[in-house]
């Protein structure tokens, strides 16, 4: 892994223009992105996630306006782009796999000839049968079981797991630099998430691209992302490598987040919801938006907004509690635990796997990590 960012954002603020005000939408977003590196971005309902990333491809609606903040892509300045710089950058260079197939496939048009289409409008030096002959390996890498039989199926003759692994095959087949995958708002079973993100990871190894996955639920990036960026109300709060996230998390929320998620490597007397609702973001309340509901608040919360603390090169939170002159708080005793485990374990390598699912563990074939369709197992050719 080269360490020159793929992909930089830089103080990045996005706002909607509405008849009821302005929606301060995305407010001082920066992260990079690596070559081969999987940012996870996290956060409740209407934290800014899509709004992030459809800003780096372009699509955001035409009532927003970009009010501050840069974006370098391979150090192309993505702001000056025209939407024909944007139409080419989109489906190639950076490709994005909407989680409802539906939504990405031509229902018309024959599965195999849509990933050819995309390999003949990347490659236009590539013959028609070398471009079949691609995508036919392309969906055997996601992992479609007898893929030449399937070559000439339309969409609505597979499964929605299946449909779903010829979404990730047409976001391949433009050699993408960058694959983001954003999860729709009505909630996909986390489960099924983590085998898609799973699928990515094991495709990002061959092909060496990066990946942006999106999600409500931490536990879905547990020991596959390698950096963390959580959201609140349109800010990063908390930014770092997946084990400063999991086992040194210093953002009330962030804690929150854990605390609401099942895991096999923290024992955990019973999951806990963060109370109340996001800030509306017409109106933002004076100091920290999260302060309402941090039972850890500070008097300075309800007057400033915390800056960016600095806990390592790659780790960095936004909550007074970081000040030095904040008092000393004890954070909830599955936190104690999580740092217990980062102080005994010291250098992260040495630290153990974070696991939910079981799936980062151990390296399980293309059947195993099937997308099943509505609960069931998809493992054969019959579940197409
Ligand atoms: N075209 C628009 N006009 C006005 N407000 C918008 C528009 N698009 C997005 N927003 C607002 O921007 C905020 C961030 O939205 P965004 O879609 O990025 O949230 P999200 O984190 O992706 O949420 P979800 O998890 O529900 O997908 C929300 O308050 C949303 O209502
Ligand atoms: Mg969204």
């Amino acid at each position: 892994m080269t360490e020159k960012p793929v992909l930089q954002v830089k103080n990045l603020s996005v706002e909607f223009h509405t008849y009821a005000g302005t929606i301060k939408a995305i407010r001082n977003v920066s992260f990079e992105l690596n070559k081969g590196e999987t940012l996870a971005i996290v956060g409740e309902s209407g934290s800014g996630k899509s709004v992030t990333t459809h800003t780096l491809m372009g699509l955001n609606a035409s009532n927003a306006t970009i009010s501050a903040g840069h974006i370098f892509y391979k150090g192309k300045d993505l702001l000056k782009f025209s939407e024909e710089e944007f139409e080419e950058l989109r489906g190639g260079e950076v490709a994005m796999i909407f989680q409802d197939p539906m939504t990405s496939l031509d229902p018309t048009m024959k599965i195999g000839k849509q990933i050819m289409e995309v390999i003949l409008l990347h490659d236009e030096d590539i013959e028609k049968e070398q471009a079949a002959a691609k995508a036919l390996e392309l969906m055997k890498q996601v992992g479609i079981p007898n893929a030449e039989e399937h070559f000439q199926d339309y969409p609505h003759q597979w499964s929605g797991g299946m449909r779903q692994r010829a979404v990730i095959a047409v976001a391949l087949a433009g050699n993408p630099d960058i694959l983001i995958a954003d999860e729709p708002t009505t909630a996909l079973d986390v489960t099924i998430q983590a085998q898609i993100l799973h699928l990515m990871k094991e495709i990002q190894s061959e092909i060496d691209s990066s990946i942006i996955f999106i999600t409500h639920d931490l536990g879905v990036v547990a020991g596959m992302a390698d950096k963390v960026a959580v959201m609140y109300a349109g800010q990063i709060v908390e930014y770092g490598t997946t084990e400063e996230i999991f086992y040194n998390p210093q953002h009330p929320y962030t804690w929150g987040l854990l605390n609401s998620m099942p895991t096999t490597d923290i024992d955990t007397d019973e999951l806990s919801s963060i109370p109340g609702t996001p800030p509306d973001l017409l109106n933002l309340p004076k100091g920290d938006p999260f302060a309402p509901r941090n039972r850890y608040a500070l008097d300075i919360d309800y007057e400033e907004e915390p800056p960016f603390f600095q806990l390592s090169d790659t780790h960095y939170a936004a909550t007074w509690l970081l000040d030095k002159r904040a008092p000393k708080i004890t954070p909830p005793k599955e936190i104690l635990k999580r740092w217990d485990k980062w102080k005994k374990f010291g250098s992260k390598s040495a630290l153990p796997k974070i696991s939910k699912f079981g799936v980062a563990e151990k390296k399980k074939t293309a059947k195993e990590t099937a997308v099943p369709k509505s609960g069931a197992e998809v493992t054969g050719k019959d579940n197409i």
